[in-house]
């Protein structure tokens, strides 16, 4: 295919534009602007049906255990699954408590909009702290910025993640203790960032409420009760989710609190809402119209086929300005794998790296190097028909530079043919060789009918089926991480070699850092 460009397919293939689109639910997709022809996508999904991928998608949807170096299910679909089924684990329907979880979580939500559930000395609440890392922050602080605009009801919500202690000082530096509650949230319960962030909260309310009253403020999410028990968290302060939702798949279980207090519950099950009409689309579109599927395959392409490291993600919505940091987690923590599903190491290519920013910030930074640098990096431009408060002037100027970019990076230019200044012959002789535009720099065009959590539900569902499909292409298991565990102990190493006393064996690095 190296030798066709973009301009080639378009010229051979009029129809092109209006064949390689496809929708599921309020998403639209335009791939044609993709160095594939029919035959590509034809061969694409005979590798997928190779790769057996309908039977891993059922395994999945029925809760087989398919995050094998885990032993456990895979079933964050079961949480947006707004049928009256259930759903056997090991015996055990799981929709009841899903169920359950959803009411408790409206209950308190609700509480604290309205005013009914005060602080500890009768104060309404205005801020709520939430404190989690990776999948216990990411999704939440995606959700939260896109969604929240100001001057809406509901408290304003503040994310800590860092180890470093100076992100908890500026969260906290504007809040008063007396209106604030605090959320942990960690599916373990046993996170060094998290557990040290929520020590530095309680100690804050405890300073401004005493130390009993502190604890009326604190909140827990996580799988392990018993472990937010024993750091002081009430038994009713306490949200639970299960081990067959991984971490950065949680989202839609009471991880997502902060998204239903910042937001209200409504909007939270228009988020599952959406996301279980993607899974729906998922289960039962064919290979061929499958949303995911196609993004998964285009992916595989020009990993493995084209050899580009890399995938950018540009969304034409301010809001959207906390995707790219979303979907590296997503792809890079699931699908940065170099062993199989079997143990054996891979001899291809897996996930590529993700980045991204937003529309039309990103063509101030980056898209110099999208266009003409020597690197190519497919791209996902997200465009949106519809914002709130937006004037249709507005709108039209964003989506012309979505539109244009998309194009441009496609079809490129010809060579500049600016006659020759005779003044500044050099300088304008080199603009014109520095002004040309290959193009062949492929996009997908995703278009989301209006930012709302219904859309973006349906987006990062997409997204998490695109990795579920890409794992399962590339045999590796997507739910594991244990390529996270290394530095976790040996910063536990560290820790306890710098705050020992110095020897002769401390390496100038070493001294410097102990002492500043
Ligand atoms: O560091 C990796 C990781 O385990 C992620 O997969 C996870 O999302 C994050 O840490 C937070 O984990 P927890 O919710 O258990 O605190």
């Amino acid at each position: 295919m190296s030798h066709l460009s973009l301009n080639d397919l378009f010229a051979h293939d009029a129809k092109r534009a209006e064949r390689f689109v496809l929708e599921a639910g309020p998403l639209f997709l335009d791939y044609s602007r993709h160095i594939a022809t029919d035959d590509t996508f034809a061969l694409l999904r005979a590798l997928a049906k190779q790769q057996n991928i309908e039977a891993w998608r059922e395994k999945m949807f029925r809760g087989e255990r398919i995050n094998a170096s885990e032993d456990r299910a895979v079933l964050h679909a079961a949480l947006r699954d707004r049928t009256q089924k259930s759903l056997l684990v090991q015996g055990i329907d799981v929709m009841p408590g899903i169920r359950a979880t959803l009411a408790k979580m409206r209950s308190f939500c609700d509480g604290v909009r309205s005013g009914a559930h005060v602080g500890a000395s009768g104060q309404r609440i205005s801020d709520v702290l939430c404190i989690g890392i990776g999948g216990s922050d990411l999704g939440p602080r995606l959700v939260c910025g896109a969604l929240k605009r100001a001057g809406t009801v509901g408290p304003q919500v503040h994310f800590v993640s860092n180890l470093d202690q100076d992100d908890f000082n500026r969260a906290v530096a504007r809040l008063n203790g007396a209106s604030t509650l605090v959320l942990i949230s960690s599916k373990s319960f046993s996170t060094e960032e998290t557990l040290s962030n929520g020590q530095l909260a309680r100690d804050w309310l405890s300073a401004s409420l005493g130390e009993k009253r502190a604890l009326q403020h604190l909140f827990a999410i996580t799988a392990r009760p018993d472990a937010a028990r024993e750091f002081g968290i009430a038994a009713d302060n306490c949200f639970t989710l299960w081990d067959w939702v991984g971490g950065r798949f949680s989202l839609w279980s009471a991880i997502g609190l902060p998204i239903a207090l910042s937001c209200g519950m409504d909007s939270f099950d228009s988020l599952l809402d959406g996301a279980h009409e993607m899974d729906q689309h998922f289960i039962s579109a064919p290979l061929e119209k499958n949303m995911p599927v196609t993004i998964a395959l285009l992916g595989l392409w020009y990993r493995n086929f084209w050899h580009f490291s890399t995938h950018a993600v540009v969304a034409y919505a301010h809001a959207l300005g906390a995707l790219p940091a979303y979907l590296q987690q997503l792809e890079m923590e699931s699908n940065g794998k170099s062993v199989d599903r079997n143990g054996e190491a891979v001899d291809y290519a897996t996930a590529p790296v993700l980045w991204g920013g937003v529309g039309t910030d990103a063509q101030h930074s980056f898209f110099q190097w999208l266009h003409q640098g020597t690197d190519t990096a497919p791209l996902d431009l997200i465009g949106v028909t519809n914002t709130p408060g937006i004037s249709t002037t507005g709108r039209y100027a964003l989506l012309a530079h979505y539109f244009a970019q998309s194009a441009g990076l496609a079809l490129g230019t010809a060579a500049d043919k600016t006659p020759k200044d005779p003044t500044h012959a050099r300088s304008t002789a080199l603009r014109a060789c520095a002004g040309q535009f290959g193009g062949a720099r492929p996009s997908s065009a995703l278009v989301l009918r209006e930012l709302d959590a219904y859309n973006l539900g349906a987006l990062i569902a997409l997204y998490e089926h695109k990795v579920f499909v890409q794992g399962v292409l590339w045999n590796v298991n997507s739910f594991d991480q244990w390529g996270v565990e290394l530095g976790k102990s040996l910063a536990s190493q560290w820790r306890t070699r710098l705050s020992s006393s110095a020897d002769a064996n401390d390496t100038p690095l070493l001294r410097r850092l102990r002492h500043p």
